[in-house]
């Protein structure tokens, strides 16, 4: 199995290695891997002038999987798109179609007192948020800001075609049918024509899956229910923008962002694996990021594009266990457990 690792910028080079270490120490007894790193970000421009350059599109098109860190800082999100670092993702999703943006949340049991939220709120939370990747405001035209009797006026398109709805609303009901068999689809259909076509195709969609229990909730509301009951939810299917903002809301629930993966799929099965965080600028090169996120998001890679269910297990399993024994990363230590560095917890992760 080939895997394409584009470790960026900032952690992000930290945090993967200690996945692909992970990987390594599955393969002494179980699956193997070649691995391939390519530039890409503020590194890529900085080797070629292209943040993402066509070699490490290639590679990422051909190899069985993409693990990738983080791209841009916060120096190149101030240069124009075609030199922002940060620009290079988004460019990438696009060109590989990764419309289904799978972010677990799930509340670790070794974890739960290192949540700022209360105990009975957050114990047995395991949802997943499916945001569609391609489409929405993000990407709609027109798009710009002009003047119009004398002032600025900024302006963008919420658009989604049928087609587009349709692709994700089963992607959505197919992770549901392989969970607890509940969806819920988030729009705000009450003010968006754009919602109110994207609430009547999943209703059409449904059809396909009767052993699904569907549900639908406004933006609004679902934002007070995944505070409020986060357990209520099983898969939580939704648009580009509710989905970005939904998504770190209920990274939230399980105390830091260094603890979430997230798998961005395409209709071939093909994906880009990654954590949820950036580039944190902040606490790069100090040995401090917790570097589980991107080693879970080596086990959904495992799971979702690898067809490798048993290693993706194991490796969960070892996280948990190294949770277990008490070793923490600065942004999840809690009194009474051990404090370790990047390089140690990802160490922890492969002995286990
Ligand atoms: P960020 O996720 O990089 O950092 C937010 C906060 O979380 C910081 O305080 C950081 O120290 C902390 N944090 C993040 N990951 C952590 C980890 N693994 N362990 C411990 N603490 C962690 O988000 P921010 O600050 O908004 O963006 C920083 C840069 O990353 C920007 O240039 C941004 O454009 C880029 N970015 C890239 C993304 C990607 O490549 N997918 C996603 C989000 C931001
Ligand atoms: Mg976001």
């Amino acid at each position: 199995m080939h895997i394409a690792v584009l470790a960026g910028d900032g952690i992000g080079p930290e945090v993967t290695s200690q996945a692909v270490k992970a990987l390594r120490a599955l393969a002494a007894n179980g699956p193997q891997f070649t691995f391939t790193e390519a530039p890409i970000g503020d590194a890529g421009y900085d080797q070629t002038g292209d943040p993402l350059p066509e070699a490490t599109a290639e590679l990422a098109e051909r190899a069985d999987a993409v693990l990738f860190g983080a791209a841009g800082t916060y120096e190149s999100d101030l240069r124009p798109p075609e030199a922002r670092g940060g620009h290079a993702l988004l460019r990438l999703r696009k060109r590989m179609d990764l419309f289904a943006n799978f972010r677990p949340v799930f509340a670790f049991p070794e974890l739960i007192g290192a949540s700022t939220l209360r105990r009975e709120v957050i114990e047995g939370v395991d949802l997943v948020v499916l945001r569609e990747l391609t489409g929405d405001i993000y990407f709609g035209q027109p798009r710009g800001i002009v003047t119009e009797g004398g002032e600025r006026v900024g302006f963008n398109t919420m658009r989604y075609t049928e087609s587009e709805i349709r692709r994700v609303a089963h992607a959505g009901f197919k992770a549901a049918q392989q969970r607890r068999r509940k969806l819920c689809s988030v729009d705000k259909a009450n003010v968006l024509e754009t919602s109110a076509l994207w609430r009547e195709v999943v209703i059409e969609v449904a059809r396909d899956y009767p052993n699904v229990e569907l549900t639908h909730q406004y933006v609004d509301a679902a934002c007070m229910l995944l505070i409020r009951r986060p357990r209520d939810f099983d898969v939580i299917v939704t648009g580009n923008i509710f989905g970005d903002i939904l998504s770190d809301a209920a990274a939230m629930l399980t105390g830091s962002i260094g603890m979430l993966p997230s798998a961005s799929l395409n209709a071939t099965g093909q994906g880009l694996f990654e954590p949820v965080h950036g580039s944190a600028p902040d606490i790069a090169g100090k040995d401090l990021a917790n570097p589980l996120a991107s080693i879970l998001s080596a086990a959904m890679m495992l799971r979702h594009s690898l067809g490798q269910p048993e290693a993706a297990t194991r490796l969960e399993r070892a996280v948990r266990r190294v949770l277990a024994e008490g070793l923490r990363t600065p942004d999840i230590m809690e009194p009474g457990a051990t404090q370790v560095g990047t390089e140690a917890m990802g160490d922890a992760v492969a002995r286990e």
